[in-house]
């Protein structure tokens, strides 16, 4: 493969660099910047028909399909099911006639990823896929294909073709909301003029690396950590803690912040510190009523959020990672990166293999 890590110390770096510019690439894709509207794509089936919207989906495209079910319920009103596919493709789930299936996977060859596509194909309904790899397995079974235009992903961690399947479900949740009437036209423009600022926000993100690389400092002294967020940062918080598991090998926990108080609030002492991704948003508050809680039983928090969420939230962090204030609809797919940066930073510094980690594939083609 003609790919090189250029000025990079590894691809992860790199690729995590290359987000700005492939997000904006997604994105133009599917959006009519200049007019603020969603781009007339083909879809394999019709938004304003369908009842549901069944996604499947391993690791990473996963996690962000659960961002695009936050978003496609919200904006759209389409109920959506999402189910990792190793559990999928057995649960044998009942597919109404009118509903469609959507697949997630940066390689199109994920084996479980397929078995689900292959189950729905069964099912009768029509199947479509978010890919980077147009000329996959997954691509070629599908009726119809959303592509992300990350370019190659080299690092077994996926970054870029995250930020790329999130750009494309915003997009996709543009689509189903115009043929569902659940957004006006004013409302499409201002969401569409939000999206084009992405690239602009993601750049701004990457130049927190100097205070990521202290939290990562901080976290390379320990051997769990708890990832806290609600709504579309609860997701963000699995994805973090996942990444920390891949890259750096530390035990790292993601919850709804909101359950902290039926289980993990138990193992909150001073060795663990309590990561919370919470922009200034609608339940911000709540949040903050979850990091109070941890605070007052000696936990050390972290907290990633944005310039008025750093002056509101009245309490003691051991570090606040502080983000442009950005609107809630693209916030997931900026956040994505410090939660990136701050697993990658941290495994450089415990001098882990960063784009091979032990025991993991880019691509899992067996069962
Ligand atoms: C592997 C990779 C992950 C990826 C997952 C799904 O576990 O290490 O980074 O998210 O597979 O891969 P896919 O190609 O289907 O997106």
């Amino acid at each position: 493969l003609l790919v090189d890590k250029g000025n990079h110390r590894h691809f992860m770096e790199k690729e995590i660099h290359e987000q700005p510019e492939v997000i904006s690439h997604t994105l133009a894709h599917y959006l009519n910047f200049a007019e603020g509207t969603v781009a007339d794509f083909d879809l394999p089936f019709d938004f304003g028909k369908i009842e549901r919207l069944a996604i499947s989906a391993c690791g990473t495209a996963y996690l962000a399909g659960l961002i695009g079910k936050y978003w496609l319920e919200r904006y759209a009103r389409l109920p959506v099911d999402i189910d990792i596919a190793s559990e999928f493709r057995y649960r044998e789930m009942p597919l109404p006639k009118n509903s469609a299936a959507l697949f997630i996977s940066q390689s199109g060859e994920t084996a479980d990823t397929l078995a689900s596509l292959r189950y729905c194909r069964g099912e009768g309904v029509p199947i479509s896929a978010i890919v980077n790899v147009r000329e996959s397995t997954i691509a070629r079974e599908s009726d119809g294909i959303f592509p992300t235009l990350a370019g190659p992903e080299i690092g077994v961690a996926s970054t870029k073709a995250f930020t790329c399947q999130l750009s494309v479900l915003a997009a996709l949740t543009l689509r189903a909301a115009k043929a569902r009437g659940t957004i006006s036209a004013e409302e499409e423009q201002s969401l569409v003029r939000q999206l084009s600022e992405a690239p602009r926000f993601a750049s701004q993100a990457l130049k927190l690396s100097s205070g990521i690389e202290k939290v990562a400092r901080e976290l390379s002294h320990v051997r769990h950590v708890l990832y806290l967020g609600r709504d579309t940062n609860y997701p963000l918080a699995l994805e973090g803690a996942l990444k920390l598991k891949e890259i750096s090998y530390i035990h790292a926990e993601g919850y709804a912040a909101g359950e902290l108080k039926h289980g993990p609030i138990a193992l909150i002492d001073e060795q663990m510190p309590v990561i919370v991704i919470a922009p200034h948003d609608r339940i911000f508050e709540k949040t903050v009523s979850n990091m109070q809680e941890v605070a007052a039983r000696g936990g050390r928090i972290i907290l990633i959020t944005d310039e008025k969420g750093a002056k509101n939230a009245t309490l003691d962090t051991l570090e606040t990672v502080v983000l442009p204030d950005v609107p809630e609809f693209v916030a997931p797919i900026i956040y994505a990166l410090p939660v990136q940066m701050l697993a990658y930073h941290t495994a450089v510094i415990m001098g882990t293999d960063v784009d091979q980690p032990r025991n993991l594939a880019k691509s899992v083609t067996v069962e």
